[in-house]
This record gives C-alpha cells, sequence and structure tokens, in this order.
C-alpha cells in the first residue's frame, strides 16, 4: 500500500443529511467545529468506537467543513488534489455508541505545497478529549506533480491564530495555544486554576522592550486536555520546553496562583532560566491536611456535575467582591473561562495543588533573583499576609499590594497591575517597559 494516500480529504455523502439532529451547543462551540454522532456501525465487538473509524470520523468533519465553505467539488474544479502524506492519531479515551463527538480544526502548518492539518475530537456531553490527530496534506496537479495550495483551501482551515500573535506549540505530546506579543526578553506570564491565557489580557503586549508569552497550561483554556499526567513537575516542564521551543534561553516568569506554585517550580528545576520572579496572588506553602481534603472533594464535584459546580464555589471568592454587579464584565468574563475548562484539566490541577511541595526553604535560597510579590488588598484565597510573608523571604523581594482588587488583581484592576510590572521589568531592564501610554 502506498504511504501517499490520494483523495483523502473524502468523498462521502453530505454530512449533514445523515445527522438527525443537531445538540444544544455549549459555549466552547465555534463555527469551524462539526458535530458527529457515533453510530454502532462504527464500533467494534467490544462496543467501543474502533480506532480505525477515527480516521473516517476525522475525514467526514473536513468534509462537512469543505461543505459549508467554497463547497464539496471545490478540488475536482480547481484541478488540485490534497494526498495525505502523513497521518498521526493520539486515542485518549473509550467512545460508545449514542456519544456525540465535537471535531476542531487548526491550521498548524502552511507551506507552498503543504500544509498540516491538527483535528480534535471532544465528546459534547463532558467535554473530554477523546483524539487529537494531525494529518499532513501534499497538493497535487492532475499529473501527479506537487503545485501550490489553493487559497480557498488554506483560507478555510486558517484560525485567527495562525499567522498572527498566537501560536500552538506541542511540548511532551501536548499542544499548547500560547499568546506573545512584543519583541526583547521574554516574561512569561503563567494563569491561575482552572483559567486560561486571557487571564493576561491586558498585560499581553504591555511593556515596550519585552516579548510576552502567555500559554495556556495543559487541560485548560484552548490546550489539549489528556485524562491524567498532571503535577507541577509536568507544568513545569512543559512550560521550559514551551520556551525551549519559542528560542528563549532565560524569561522573567510571573505566575498567578496555581501559577505562582508552578514557577516555584521552574525555579526549583531551572533556576538558570530565570532572570526574574513574579508571584501574584498565590503563596509559598503546601496544602495543609484539610486542604488537600478539599481538593479531592472538589475533584469528585466536577467530575459529577462538571465545571459549572466549580464556577459556582469559586466565583464569589474570587473578586474583591462576592457580588457579580460590582464586578461587572470580568465576572462573566472568569465564568466563561472556568466553565469551558475541560474536566480532566480541572481534576488533574487539582491533584496537582494537592500534592505540590512546600516552597518556604526556597525563597531563601534564592538569593540574587530580582522579585516582585503582588497581592490584591481583598484577596481573600492567597490573603495579604501569606504575600507579605513570601516577600519577606526572599532576598531580593518587594511587595506590591494592589488596592480595590482581590484574588484576580489583572483582570479587576489591569492597570494598577500593568504599572507594578513595568516598574519591576523597568528595574531588571532599566531601558525598557514602561507601559504603552505612560512613556516619556
Ligand atoms: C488558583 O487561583 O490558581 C487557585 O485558586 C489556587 C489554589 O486553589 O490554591
Amino acid at each position: 500500500m502506498s504511504a501517499l494516500k490520494c483523495g483523502s480529504i473524502g468523498s462521502v455523502a453530505v454530512l449533514g443529511s445523515i445527522l438527525p439532529h443537531r445538540p444544544i451547543l455549549p459555549h466552547s462551540y465555534t463555527p469551524m467545529d462539526v458535530d458527529l454522532v457515533i453510530y454502532p456501525d462504527l464500533c467494534d465487538s467490544f462496543g467501543h468506537l474502533n480506532q480505525a473509524s477515527y480516521l473516517t470520523l476525522f475525514e467526514r468533519a473536513r468534509w462537512e467543513v469543505m461543505a459549508r465553505g467554497p463547497g464539496m467539488d471545490f478540488f475536482q474544479k480547481a484541478g488540485v488534489w490534497p494526498a495525505v502524506r502523513k497521518a498521526g492519531i493520539d486515542y485518549l479515551a473509550q467512545v460508545f455508541p449514542g456519544d456525540t463527538l465535537r471535531f476542531g480544526h487548526t491550521l498548524t502548518h502552511l507551506g507552498r505545497t503543504s500544509l498540516t492539518l491538527r483535528q480534535t475530537a471532544r465528546r459534547v456531553s463532558d467535554d473530554q478529549l477523546v483524539a487529537t490527530a494531525e494529518f499532513t496534506f501534499v497538493c497535487l496537479g492532475t499529473d501527479g506533480r506537487p503545485v501550490p495550495v489553493p487559497r480557498p483551501f488554506s483560507d478555510l482551515f486558517a484560525s485567527p491564530t495562525v499567522g498572527g500573535e498566537a501560536r500552538r506549540i506541542t511540548v511532551h505530546g501536548v499542544n499548547l495555544a500560547v499568546d506573545q506579543a512584543g519583541e526583547g526578553q521574554a516574561l512569561l506570564l503563567i494563569h491561575g486554576y482552572p483559567l486560561n491565557r486571557s487571564l493576561w489580557r491586558h498585560q499581553l503586549g504591555a511593556f515596550p522592550g519585552w516579548r510576552t508569552i502567555a500559554p495556556d497550561l495543559r487541560g485548560m483554556g484552548e490546550s489539549d486536555a489528556p485524562d491524567l499526567g498532571y503535577s507541577m513537575a509536568t507544568y513545569a516542564e512543559d512550560l521550559v520546553s514551551l520556551l525551549d521551543s519559542m528560542g528563549v534561553d532565560e524569561a522573567v516568569i510571573c505566575g498567578l496562583s496555581m501559577g505562582g506554585y508552578i514557577a516555584m517550580e521552574i525555579l526549583r528545576r531551572h533556576r538558570q532560566r530565570v532572570r526574574g520572579l513574579v508571584l501574584m496572588d498565590t503563596r509559598m506553602e503546601a496544602d495543609s491536611s484539610e486542604g488537600r481534603k478539599a481538593r479531592d472533594a472538589a475533584a469528585q464535584a466536577a467530575r459529577d456535575k462538571g465545571a459549572a459546580a466549580i464556577a459556582e464555589a469559586m466565583l464569589p471568592k474570587l473578586f474583591a467582591s462576592p457580588d457579580a454587579e460590582h464586578v461587572g464584565q470580568a465576572w462573566d468574563d472568569v465564568r466563561q473561562m472556568i466553565l469551558t475548562t475541560p474536566v480532566p484539566g480541572i481534576v488533574g490541577a487539582l491533584s496537582a495543588m494537592r500534592d505540590r511541595l512546600d516552597s518556604t526553604g526556597l525563597l531563601p535560597t534564592l538569593d540574587d533573583l530580582p522579585a516582585l510579590v503582588v497581592v490584591g488588598e481583598d484577596d481573600r484565597i492567597t490573603p495579604y499576609a501569606a504575600a507579605r510573608a513570601m516577600a519577606e523571604l526572599l532576598p531580593m523581594g518587594r511587595l506590591e499590594a494592589i488596592g480595590g482588587a482581590g484574588h484576580l488583581a489583572p483582570l479587576e484592576r489591569p492597570d494598577e497591575v500593568t504599572r507594578a510590572l513595568a516598574d519591576f521589568l523597568g528595574s531588571i531592564s532599566p531601558a525598557s517597559a514602561a507601559p504603552a501610554g505612560r512613556q516619556s
């Protein structure tokens, strides 16, 4: 059998016609998503969706995208065939008849005659990532020779992140979504639990002379959410590999809450990669035995009731005011961030936080490391006293309290946080980092 399989964009009937219904779409739906119901004919004698059937389903999903876009006869009309050059599937969870899978599409590489398309399949009922696949296509003309990728085809799959500042980067077999903005020295922004990189939307690109890098951690945001494999060490290694992939040797790292736990883990493992440290709305101590039990209870709630149970429990504690009306848009944004976090990512983060090491002994050893501790004055999760204790232990530590902010200071008081970060970055590299609009 030839490794080059022509015509793999498909040759099946219009998919919409074989779907009995489209389920109610949760918030994570985008127009490029395709929902397919699993019928028994795709399953094996054990009652699971068979591994070979995934190829068919991924192909059907691509066909559906074509049908919604330039039409399924596009290639015939253009005299071009996309031939599969390479295919790889990661099977992550079992799927059964009656499940509805949502297929997502991202263009991860666009060459002159070839492109690589990444597809994901999530079960709609629990948002579980069940499989990811990567297909590399070469476009061939009628004479069988490579020809340029037709624009309507590449445009169809190009997400706003491709070709823009945001990127997708695979580390340790997990594909991470990353925003970056600006040029210069690297500032890595690590979000907390169970949030995503949009926590840093006001700080991204806000520091002239600095390249801000804000990834979604594994299991959160638009990054892959494997079932297993979550620990502070794993998050830390993911981020260091991400920096490797982006050509960054040394960065100032800034972590909020769980992001702070990860920042401390990076220091424990890769001290030489860290130029400066910002610990924001976080703490240095490990969980108490009560705290560990609470993590397990929260994980069970997430398994039983989904991300909504976590949103309901956390939202009133995250801001300076427990009242949505005082907080405004940020409340809805954070609610949405939590609701769109896949359950395996929530459960994984809870176990990673439960098992994290105590960093009380680490901080006093960081004698030559510029460090800033930032805390919302009304932080009710990691309060002011916890921040002050960290600042006192850090040999080069300084404390900055943000008035009118709770646990999510970068969203609740963005200008003040940006200014505090800019001053700190400026102290590391004096010629840089006045926030935009504040340069003289
Ligand atoms: C976070 O905001 O990352 C978490 O609430 C931290 C924690 O629960 O310890």
